[in-house]
């Protein structure tokens, strides 16, 4: 990824989240994990809830398992197509503000 496209993510990815403290101001960190959340639905579907057999739901996945997942994609301990690109875009803490989000869905 060129610096040029790490700027532009980066600062979409402020925007949205003070966008997202704006709004809902009581709990944060849901509010961010929505937000990080929404963007893994193009692939996993909606709230997290797969279209796709070959594609696994994180609706209701384990906390702790998405928080491993995320982090051996990053460290590129786990292999996936596309999963090590997408998880080096997180830090520890926007790693388990998401899986706050999935883990609650039922
Ligand atoms: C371009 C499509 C794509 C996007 C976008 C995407 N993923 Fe994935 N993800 C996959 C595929 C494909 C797999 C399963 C196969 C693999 O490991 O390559 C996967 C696997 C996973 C797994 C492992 C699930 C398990 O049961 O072990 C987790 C966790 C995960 N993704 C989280 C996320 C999160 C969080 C986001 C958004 C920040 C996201 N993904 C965005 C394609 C995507």
């Amino acid at each position: 990824m060129s610096l040029s496209q790490r700027l532009a993510r980066l600062f979409a990815l402020i925007t949205a989240t003070f966008a997202a403290s704006a709004i809902a101001g009581k709990e944060p960190a849901i509010a961010t994990g929505k937000m990080l959340g929404d963007t893994c639905a193009s692939c996993h579907g909606t709230r997290g809830k797969s279209f796709d057999e070959y594609m696994p739901s994180l609706a209701g996945i384990d906390r702790q398992q998405l928080v491993r997942a995320m982090r051996d994609y990053r460290a590129d301990r786990r292999a996936s197509v596309v999963m090590n690109r997408i998880a080096k875009g997180y830090d520890d803490r926007e790693i388990e503000a998401i899986a706050d989000y999935f883990s609650r869905i039922r």
